[in-house]
């Protein structure tokens, strides 16, 4: 019998869809997320995988599974998944790309637009009770209109903050490894340095690779303007965390907002979190009820395809394993 396993609880509609195929699923309900050793032991008659970010999905793991067709990651970003492994393997691996650009892109907007206008920190100091008088140069934001923002990595999601950056009356500069055709009202510039120099507010939507670990360092926020704002919903590993925090406290740059950390959860005595120019939220970009729910159906679709034997529709290893896919064997 074809055998599903699913990392973390999902929604019912996904469950019910996916034992309506007549696979044996395995729903992995516990508060935490499988350890390593759990996943390998949970791993072994498995057919088809329904991953999540919170496990990496290794050659270990790949090799206690010798069924193992399918790896289905729920999200966009696969960089837990060791995918020279699975090509070598023949182990199609799938994510949910373009449903979740718009609300990932919502809360990076949002992110930026509570530094700019300090609703991060202002309404603590409210319900402190320190809320004194009418100052006319007190609690002095930044505007949002008319700066320049910086997008690092126009995929989907880039372009949809450039959308809302437009909405804004927002200058807005992009950095992407090509220069792309479409019209996203976004002017491109050719270095990371040169958009780094020129922007007010920079937001991160590059994936993670080797090359992009630390790419924002000590020698990037040299390069930031004293008064720009660093936005990072992609991977935490692209921001050096310890570069960062020297960055935000001696004023080289004035902000940040990060949606994603290193390590994840953030252990709560970090020093990022005694910072008041630093928001951290707990990788939610894209957790709404709808846009979860959306990546929950799509991740059914690619698992169910691939046990049943077919191409998933969301497959980004389709050329690299089209002569050994494991699904065709
Ligand atoms: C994504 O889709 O990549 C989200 O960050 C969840 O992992």
């Amino acid at each position: 019998m074809t055998k599903i396993l699913v990392t973390r609880r999902t929604f019912p509609e996904a469950a019910v869809a996916l034992r309506a195929s007549g696979a044996e699923v395995v729903i992995w309900e516990d508060a935490d997320a499988p350890s390593q050793a759990d996943l390998v032991k949970a791993i072994a008659d498995v057919d088809g995988l329904y991953a999540h970010i919170t496990n990496q999905v290794n050659a270990e793991v790949m090799d206690a599974a010798p069924n193992l067709k399918v790896i289905a990651e729920f999200g966009v970003g696969y960089d837990n998944i060791e995918i020279a492994a699975a090509n070598e393997r023949g182990i199609a691996v799938c994510n949910t790309p373009g449903i979740l650009s718009e609300s990932t892109a919502d809360e990076a907007f949002a992110l930026l637009a509570s530094m700019a206008r300090r609703t991060h920190d202002l309404p603590a100091m409210v319900k402190r009770g320190e809320w004194g008088d009418f100052d006319p140069l007190g609690y002095l934001a930044t505007d949002i209109h008319h700066k320049t923002l910086g997008i690092v990595g126009m995929g989907n999601i880039g372009a949809e903050m450039a959308k809302r950056a437009a909405g804004f009356n927002m200058n807005v500069l992009y950095f992407n490894r090509n220069k792309r055709d479409e019209e996203f009202g976004a002017t491109y510039v050719d270095s990371l340095e040169e958009i780094l120099e020129r922007s007010d507010y920079i937001s991160l939507h590059n994936p993670l690779t080797p090359e992009t670990t630390n790419m924002m360092s000590t020698d990037q926020f040299k390069l930031m303007k004293k008064s720009a704002i660093l936005i990072n919903t992609t991977r935490g590993p692209v921001v050096d965390q310890d570069a960062l925090y020297e960055a935000l406290k001696s004023g080289e740059i004035a902000g940040a907002a990060l949606d994603v950390t290193v390590p994840e959860p953030i252990p709560a005595d970090h020093p990022l979190l005694t910072l008041d120019n630093c928001l951290i939220m707990p990788h939610v970009a894209s957790a709404t009820g709808d846009t979860r729910m959306k990546m929950a159906m799509m991740s059914v679709e690619n698992v169910l395809a691939a046990v049943a034997g077919d191409w998933p529709p969301y497959c980004v290893n389709q050329t690299e394993i089209a002569g050994n896919a494991r699904i065709k064997s």
